[in-house]
C-alpha cells in the first residue's frame, strides 16, 4: 500500500477527525441527514440507557454494597461508553468505505461501497440523536478501536475484507444486538435494529467477496496478526470493572471475587466463540487452526 495513501488514514485524521465549525455547512448536513434518519434529536435522554438488564451487576457483592449514587454513576458511565463505542465504530466505517471505493476494481464495487458509506453517516447521526455529549477519546476509548484503526490504515484490500468486513462488522452486529436487547429506551432499540439490518448487508457482502478468494502470503499474515490483535484488545478492555473502580477501588481478592460472581470468564469465552464461528465461515486456509494454536479464542 502506498505510503501517501496510508498517511490519509491515520487514526488522527479518521477516527479522531476534528469537527468543522461552519454553521451553514453543518446545517446543510443536518438537513441532508434528517431525510434519512429514523430518529430525531431527542429532547431529553435518560442518563442510564443500559443497567442491570445488560450487566447483571447485582450478582456482585462489591457492587451491591456501593451507595446508590455510585451504582447509578457506574451505569451512567457504561451507557456513555456504549454510545461512544457505537459512534466511533460508525466513524471508522466512513474511512473504511472511502478506502474500499478507491481500491475497487469495478464500478459495481464502487457503487456498493458508496451506499455503505452513506449508511455509516446515517448511523452516526442516529446515535448522535441520543447523545448529550461528544465523546472524549481520553475518557471513552475502547482498546479495540486501536486495532480497528490500525487495520483500516495498514491492511491490504483483501485483508480489510476479512478483518473489517467479516470479523469487525460481524462483531458490530453482535455488539449492537446485545445493546438492542437490553436497552431501556424503545426509540433507541428501534434505531439499533435498523442499523443491525444495514450492518448485516455490510458483513454479508464481505462474506460473499471472501468466499473462494485465494489470499497471498502477506494477506494471510495480516489477517492472522490483525485478528489476534483485535481479539486480545477485546478481552483486555475490562471496562465494567474499571468503571466500578472509578467509584471505589477493589483489592486484588475483591477483583477475583467480582469476576467470579459476574461469571466474567464464561462471558468472554462466549464472545470469543461467536467470533471464531464467524471466521470459520471464510476460513479458506488454516486461519482458525493457527489462531487456536495461539490460544486467542480462550480466555483463561
Ligand atoms: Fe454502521
Ligand atoms: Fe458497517
Amino acid at each position: 500500500m502506498d505510503i501517501k495513501f496510508k498517511e490519509l488514514l491515520t487514526k488522527e485524521s479518521t477516527l479522531l477527525a476534528p469537527h468543522f465549525e461552519n454553521k451553514k455547512f453543518n446545517s446543510l448536513l443536518d438537513n441532508a441527514l434528517a431525510n434519512y434518519t429514523i430518529s430525531q434529536k431527542q429532547e431529553s435522554v435518560p442518563d442510564i440507557l443500559w443497567g442491570e438488564e445488560r450487566y447483571g451487576l447485582l450478582r456482585s457483592s462489591f457492587f451491591r454494597n456501593l451507595p446508590s449514587d455510585s451504582k447509578k454513576n457506574v451505569y451512567k458511565e457504561l451507557t456513555r461508553g456504549n454510545l461512544a463505542m457505537s459512534w466511533y465504530i460508525e466513524r471508522s466505517g466512513h474511512n473504511y468505505g472511502a478506502k474500499m471505493i478507491l481500491l475497487s476494481e469495478s464500478q459495481e464495487e464502487k457503487s456498493l461501497y458508496s451506499l455503505f458509506v452513506a449508511e455509516e453517516a446515517i448511523h452516526q447521526r442516529e446515535f448522535e440523536n441520543f447523545m448529550t455529549f461528544t465523546p472524549d477519546p481520553n475518557l471513552y476509548w475502547h482498546p479495540l478501536l486501536d486495532s480497528l484503526a490500525f487495520a483500516i490504515q495498514e491492511g491490504e484490500k483483501q485483508t480489510c475484507l476479512y478483518v473489517i468486513q467479516v470479523l469487525l462488522e460481524g462483531f458490530g452486529i453482535a455488539f449492537y444486538n446485545g445493546l438492542k436487547q437490553t436497552c431501556l429506551s424503545d426509540n433507541l432499540k428501534t434505531v439499533y435494529q435498523k442499523i443491525i439490518n444495514d450492518e448485516a448487508k455490510h458483513h454479508g457482502s464481505g462474506v460473499i467477496q471472501t468466499q473462494g478468494m485465494t489470499p497471498n502470503k502477506l494477506v494471510k499474515e495480516q489477517v492472522f496478526e490483525y485478528t489476534r490483535l483485535f481479539l486480545r484488545s477485546l478481552v483486555s478492555a475490562d471496562l465494567i470493572r474499571k468503571n466500578i473502580e472509578k467509584e471505589k477501588e477493589m483489592s486484588s481478592s475483591e477483583k477475583s471475587k467480582f469476576y467470579e460472581e459476574i461469571d466474567f470468564k464464561k462471558l468472554m469465552n462466549q464472545r470469543l466463540h461467536k467470533l471464531k464461528t464467524m471466521l470459520q465461515k471464510v476460513d479458506n486456509w488454516d486461519l482458525v487452526a493457527s489462531l487456536e494454536k495461539d490460544k486467542v479464542f480462550t480466555f483463561l
